[in-house]
């Protein structure tokens, strides 16, 4: 019991001073700090591997998530990297970033290793999974990232981060012409986003009117529908789509009153097809008379 005790303790002051270490040197450089961080971790994990000695176990771990597998996530986002592990054999799981150089520790076990509270360890026993969360997720977190198990020889596998910038697109962008007195229905879709915005705000020019009387705002996993009825010349004019977690998309409203509706060179265009189509059937007709003429004779 005493011993148990004594080792958590232990344990603890090497993580504090591991942390006070980053703290009190950031200015260190990379590559010392690499080597340095890399002597502790090795002989943390000699420590664990004399352990499995003890215990007669020698194999590589086993690895439920797929090697090489693609996660996407947006800036902003939460990028979820899994690494479900059948068998440990009481080995410590790392996360290590490939895409630096040297490569960056990010994780050790439960504890991030670096000072950056954007990183995670997300365990759930049950589910034998190691997972790293990366919170607001930047265009920079894109990459490879190595999920490796201390066992004798290291195992690992490698997870890639694809990072994406959501954007919004309203449906018949630039330009949209109604007619006065119909339904005004303009849908916003959402591009190359990983989550469902918190809320999309509609605005006409400058004024939000998702609650405004006669617009109704309706909103599904990857659209936002907005709806007036009875659109006048006083709806006329841009509008926003603005997602909380993407880029906003603009249309512009042209609603035609009655007059415009009207459209005199269409008229024109109708007429002069109709004159056409009365001398085609008039020579047609001619054409019939005279062959019955001729057959007749
Ligand atoms: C650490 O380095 C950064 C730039 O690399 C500099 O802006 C900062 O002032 C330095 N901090 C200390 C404590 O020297
Ligand atoms: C996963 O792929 C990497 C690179 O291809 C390889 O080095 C590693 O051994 C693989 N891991 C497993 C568990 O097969
Ligand atoms: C529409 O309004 C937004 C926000 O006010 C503005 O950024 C955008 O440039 C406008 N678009 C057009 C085509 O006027
Ligand atoms: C139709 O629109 C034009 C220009 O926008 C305006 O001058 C005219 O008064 C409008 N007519 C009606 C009937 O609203």
């Amino acid at each position: 019991m005493a011993l148990s005790f004594r080792n958590i303790f232990v344990f603890k002051l090497f993580f504090t001073s591991l942390f006070l270490l980053g703290y009190v040197e950031p200015n260190i450089s990379k590559n010392h700090d690499y080597t340095r961080l890399k002597r502790s971790y090795e002989s943390r994990r000699n420590k664990d591997q004399m352990g499995n000695h003890l215990k007669g176990h020698h194999s590589g771990a086993i690895f439920i998530t797929e090697n090489s597998t693609s996660v996407v996530a947006q800036i902003g986002g939460t990028a979820k990297l899994p690494c479900v592990i059948r068998k440990i054999n009481n080995g410590v799981v790392s996360w290590i970033r490939k895409e630096d150089s040297p490569p960056t520790i990010l994780t050790v076990g439960l504890a991030t290793y670096i000072a950056d509270e954007r990183y995670l360890v997300e365990h759930a026993r049950h589910l034998q999974n190691w997972g790293l969360i990366i919170k607001h997720v930047k265009p920079s977190d894109a990459g490879v990232y190595e999920c490796q198990v201390s066992t004798h020889p290291t195992t690992s596998i490698l997870i890639r981060l694809k990072v994406t910038e959501a954007s919004a697109e309203i449906v018949g962008a630039p330009d949209l012409h109604i007619k006065a007195g119909s339904l005004l229905r303009l849908v916003c879709t959402l591009r190359q986003s990983t989550e469902i915005p918190e809320y999309v705000f509609w605005y006409h020019e400058q004024r939000m009117i998702n609650h405004d009387p006669g617009v109704s705002v309706e909103a599904d996993k990857s659209n936002s529908v907005l709806q007036l009825n009875e659109a006048d010349t006083s709806h006329n004019g841009n509008y926003t789509c603005y997602p909380s977690n993407a880029i906003p998309a603009y249309i512009n409203v042209h609603v035609l009153n009655a007059t415009e509706e009207e459209n005199p060179a269409a008229m024109l265009h109708a007429n002069s097809s109709d004159v056409s189509h009365a001398l085609f059937f008039g020579i047609l007709v001619a054409v019939i008379i005279n062959l019955f003429a001729v057959l007749n004779r």
